[in-house]
């Protein structure tokens, strides 16, 4: 069957679009609209013509898989072209998501109708690119710059009901879409509606255009931090060009832009990413016949800083949940947070009262296990201590039903231990939530040697409804991301021994595009957790112990390995650090040098990469890609630079594999030693992204 077809319902033609799952404009697509439009508009006996899209969505932008390969005519701009060209009515029928080339697609036809679950938005910067096919001059002329500005540099999609309030859509349909289009459509030829082109309405930029300083003024009112990505700079000044060039000639503006970026390796990073964060919830060694389980209450064990951020994330999903903790007082205390939060949250218009009211009721709190016998899944969120965690699942093992799932949200310690402590090991697993849980996106599920694929299913299905991205990692200390955020964290407190300085060392992350160095980070989290960890494990770190000796714990005493004055967040080098590095130096008998900007970026990266490559080899990750999911949406790793396997697939492996074995050497530091895998890959000439995937390892 065809990808797009043409009929006519009286004297409306009407165009569908049918190429599943989200209608992206393939070339048959292309093709197809090309051709349909040509013949419509040709058609003596239509007057009017409406484009609609089967199955769940409007088309939902460019086919992402086409970029990078060689172009294929009719190239969408084309299309768009000989649609706006036509001369009767032009609809475009939305539901589900308008997106990138959909939408501009769309902004090539005279009007635009919607359902009001409708979105509409130009996402490509998340592509690391710009709307190519006229959005950046399209977008502004329609709804004005101030609307269009901030849609473009975000790539968040608004609503049907916000589009409508700007000029975007023109009608509301309620009830059946296609037959409100089109009746929308003869409307619009019984009144003889005067045809204009989008790219012919100037009233919305006519101010701009007289006063084009003003665009920074805009620009201003939308600026956010910009550590080294392309996209936004060239994108404002595309945008730029819709004020101060002809239509055309911003039209060439904004080829230019989109050619220069999608051949860039952000743009690559980017893509790269967008498929990599759904391939990581694709389990292949999982029948497809399993069925997860629905979750209709949840339990949460423990509310503190953890267990409170995983009770909003199921109240803010509509789904009850129960509370437990210890004492009233922890108890009352966990949802004193919760309650302020949502009241933050309120403040900022983030949510309604009605909001706030509904969630909490949702949150029951309790000292009793025995309130979660009613529990389809059960997160436990306890002190990090192994006993602890033990008395707990036996005692979740006795409230709750047989079939309960039971989760642990430990951040190091063994799942596998945890579950065998049950009767029920089949249905025990880990899921790692990031700190501040109701914010952080990323949920490493921890596949246990024999968890079961009804329990796997489930965690998978409920992270999605909780709205995180679940990536699933095999049991090991500390799992895919602290495992390799340990690694950095040894190689940048040994920088410190051999010359470098806190701020060296943050300034080599930031530059690279974290949104912090690892010492600004470990202010921010209290040194002194670090430091009862080592007390209790007898492991030392005199740089540390020494900081925290002096009541050192980081942003919350003022001051930790930085200073931070009148209550500021802002990391200010010290001298007392400086000495207490320079004195650790001199006890372990190291000579300090400088150490240049680039080694010290090096081998934080790299040595991350390393221990990357080990988890691959040891079947806890399923795919390098999945490691870079875990980076990107769970510490701060630029999503342009893809993540670290994709990272150094970019750099070349044999380039990594010299420069750690050298660093290796310097250093002593073993770790650095290069994995078999990394050098194997390096010795084959082949990076990780020849890898595919492998099954995370389970029991025999
Ligand atoms: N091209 C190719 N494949 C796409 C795609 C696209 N634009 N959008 C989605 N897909 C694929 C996904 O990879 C996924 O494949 P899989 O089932 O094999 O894993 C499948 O379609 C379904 O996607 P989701 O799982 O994401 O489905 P959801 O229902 O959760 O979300 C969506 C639907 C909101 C449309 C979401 O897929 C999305 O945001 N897509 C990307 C939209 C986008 O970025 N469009 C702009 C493209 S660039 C462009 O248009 C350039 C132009 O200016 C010239
Ligand atoms: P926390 O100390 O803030 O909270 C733990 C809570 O558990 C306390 O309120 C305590 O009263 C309660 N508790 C202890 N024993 C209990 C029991 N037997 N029954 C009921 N409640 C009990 O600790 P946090 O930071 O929330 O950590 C919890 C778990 O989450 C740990 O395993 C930790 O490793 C993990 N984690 C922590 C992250 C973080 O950034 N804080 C990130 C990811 C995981």
């Amino acid at each position: 069957m065809s990808v797009v077809s043409l009929r006519n319902e009286g004297d409306v033609a009407v165009i569908t679009v049918d190429n599943p799952p989200v209608n992206a404009l393939k070339h048959e697509v292309r093709a197809g609209l090309l051709d349909a439009f040509k013949k419509a508009g040709a058609d003596a006996n239509v007057k009017a013509i409406v484009l609609n899209c089967a199955g769940r969505t409007f088309i939902a932008g460019a086919d992402i898989t086409e970029f990078g390969k060689p172009p294929k005519e009719p190239g969408l701009s084309e299309v768009i072209a000989t649609i706006e060209n036509v001369q009767k009515p032009t609809v475009a029928a939305i539901h589900g998501t308008a997106l990138g080339g959909g939408l501009e697609t769309a902004l090539g036809c005279h009007f635009r109708v919607a359902v009001a679950t409708a979105k509409v938005g130009l996402p490509e910067i998340k592509l690391g690119i710009l709307p190519g096919a006229g959005g950046t001059q399209r977008l502004p002329r329609l709804a004005g710059m101030e609307k269009a500005f901030p849609m473009i540099i975000s790539g968040d999609p608004i609503s049907a009901k916000d589009a409508l309030a700007h000029g975007i859509v023109d009608e509301i349909i309620d009830g059946d879409l296609l037959a409100g289009a089109i009746a929308f459509a003869k409307k619009k030829v019984a009144e003889g509606a005067k045809l204009v082109r989008v790219r012919d309405r100037e009233e919305k930029i006519a101010d701009l255009k007289a006063n084009p300083d003003k665009f920074n003024d805009i620009i201003a009112a939308n600026s956010k931090k910009n550590r080294g990505e392309e996209a936004p700079v060239v994108t404002t000044e595309v945008l730029r060009g819709a004020i101060t060039k002809s239509f055309d000639e911003g039209l060439k503006g904004e080829r230019e832009g989109f050619m220069k970026l999608v051949v860039g390796d952000q743009s690559k990073a980017k893509r790269h990413y967008f498929f990599a964060e759904r391939e990581a919830a694709k389990v292949p060694d999982m029948s497809k016949d399993v069925k997860p389980k629905t979750v209709k209450k949840a339990g949460v064990i423990g509310a503190g800083t953890m267990g409170g951020g995983i009770t909003m994330n199921f109240a803010n999903a509509g789904i009850p949940v129960t509370i437990v903790e210890m004492t009233e007082e922890a108890l009352n205390r966990g949802l004193g947070i919760i309650r302020k939060n949502y009241e933050n949250t309120m403040r900022r218009g983030g949510i309604s009262q009605a909001d706030l009211d509904k969630r909490m009721s949702l949150i029951k709190g309790s000292t009793d296990f025995n309130d979660l016998s009613d529990a389809d899944l059960v997160i436990e969120a306890v002190f990090e201590e192994m006993p602890i965690k033990k008395e707990v699942f036996a005692k979740l093992e006795k409230v709750t039903r047989p079939d309960t799932i039971l989760a642990t949200n430990t951040s190091y310690l063994n799942v596998d231990e945890i579950a065998a402590t049950t009767g029920r090991v089949p249905n025990v697993l880990g899921m790692h939530f990031f700190s501040p849980a109701n914010v952080m996106k990323l949920l490493e599920i921890v596949r246990g040697k024999n968890t079961s694929d009804e329990a796997l299913a489930t965690a998978i299905d409920v992270a999605r409804k909780i709205n995180k991205v679940p990536t699933i990692v095999g049991v090991c200390h500390g799992f895919v991301g602290n495992r390799m955020l340990k690694a950095r964290g040894i190689e940048a407190e040994s920088l410190l021994l051999e010359g470098a300085l806190p701020q060296e060392v943050d300034a080599a992350t930031t530059g690279f595009g974290f949104p912090m160095g690892p010492f600004a980070m470990s202010d921010l989290a209290g040194l002194d957790i670090g430091w009862r960890i080592r007390k209790a494990m007898g492991q030392k770190s005199e740089i540390f112990d020494s900081l925290c000796e002096l009541g050192r714990y980081g942003q919350k005493t003022g001051s930790g390995v930085y200073r931070y004055e009148g209550g500021s967040r802002t990391p200010i080098p010290d001298e007392v650090t400086e000495q207490i590095i320079v004195n650790a130096s001199k006890n372990a008998g190291i000579k300090r040098r400088p150490i240049s900007q680039q080694e010290i970026g090096e081998r934080l990266i790299f040595s991350m990469i390393n221990e990357g490559a080990r988890i691959l080899e040891e079947g806890i990750a399923m795919r390098p890609s999945d490691i870079d999911v875990v980076y990107v949406n769970g510490y701060g790793w630029p999503v342009w630079q893809g993540g670290p396997m994709f990272y150094a697939d970019l750099v070349g492996l044999p380039y990594i594999v010299e420069k750690l074995e050298g660093y290796a050497k310097e250093s002593g530091n073993e770790h650095l030693q290069p994995a078999a895998l990394l050098k194997r890959l390096a010795a084959e000439g082949r990076g990780f992204s020849s890898l595919g995937v492998s099954p995370i390892k389970k029991a025999a």
